[in-house]
């Protein structure tokens, strides 16, 4: 009968319909997913790596080209107009560290033991690895990126961080030293 046939297609159009919202909704949500692992927004690794307290790793832009508007342009400790060392907003101290050209500045990071510092690393060339030794901080460092990652050095003395992502002739050079002072 007409009614029924009608009704029949009506169902059709409403069943296609919710396919619909279902399959926007669960792209959608694929996108989200998504974006959210790229721009790192996703929720901080804990670690507990003995020799230091390791937070999260999160991730954000720089522009490769203009690091000297940035403070990448001086590497190293932030410290206030007397030299000493700055406590963000997070209550963290913050350090900037550049690997490039076989290199990572600074050489030499003197860090206080026992306070946390934002590690900020970007890169000025090509794909590096930044890896922290006897910790679980390893970060694949790319140009136009910065990672940045939270470490507490627990014990006085000296750690080192390493490039461990082949990136040339060099690669075995890239070292920063921490002096982790009392
Ligand atoms: Cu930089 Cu290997």
């Amino acid at each position: 009968t007409p009614p029924a046939r009608l009704d029949h297609h009506a169902l059709e159009r409403s069943e296609t319909a919710w396919l619909g919202v279902a399959v926007v909704m669960t792209a959608l949500l694929f996108v989200g997913v998504l974006a959210s692992v790229v721009s790192g927004t996703y929720p901080s690794l804990k670690a507990d790596a003995g020799h230091a307290h390791v937070g999260g790793i999160v991730r954000g832009r720089v522009d490769p080209k203009n690091l000297a508007a940035t403070p990448f342009a001086k590497p190293g400790l932030v410290v206030d107009a007397a030299g000493q060392p700055m406590v963000n907003d997070q209550g963290t101290l913050d350090a900037y560290l550049v690997a490039g050209n076989f290199t990572f500045q600074p050489a030499v990071l003197r860090v206080p033991a026992g306070v946390p510092v934002t590690l900020h690393v970007t890169a000025t060339d090509v794909a590096h690895g930044f890896q922290v030794t006897g910790t679980t901080i390893n970060a694949e460092i790319l140009p136009g990126h910065v990672a940045a990652l939270t470490v507490t050095f627990r014990h006085p003395g000296e750690q080192h961080a390493i490039c461990n992502e082949y990136c040339g002739v060099g690669h075995h050079n890239m070292i920063t030293r921490f002096i982790v002072e009392p």
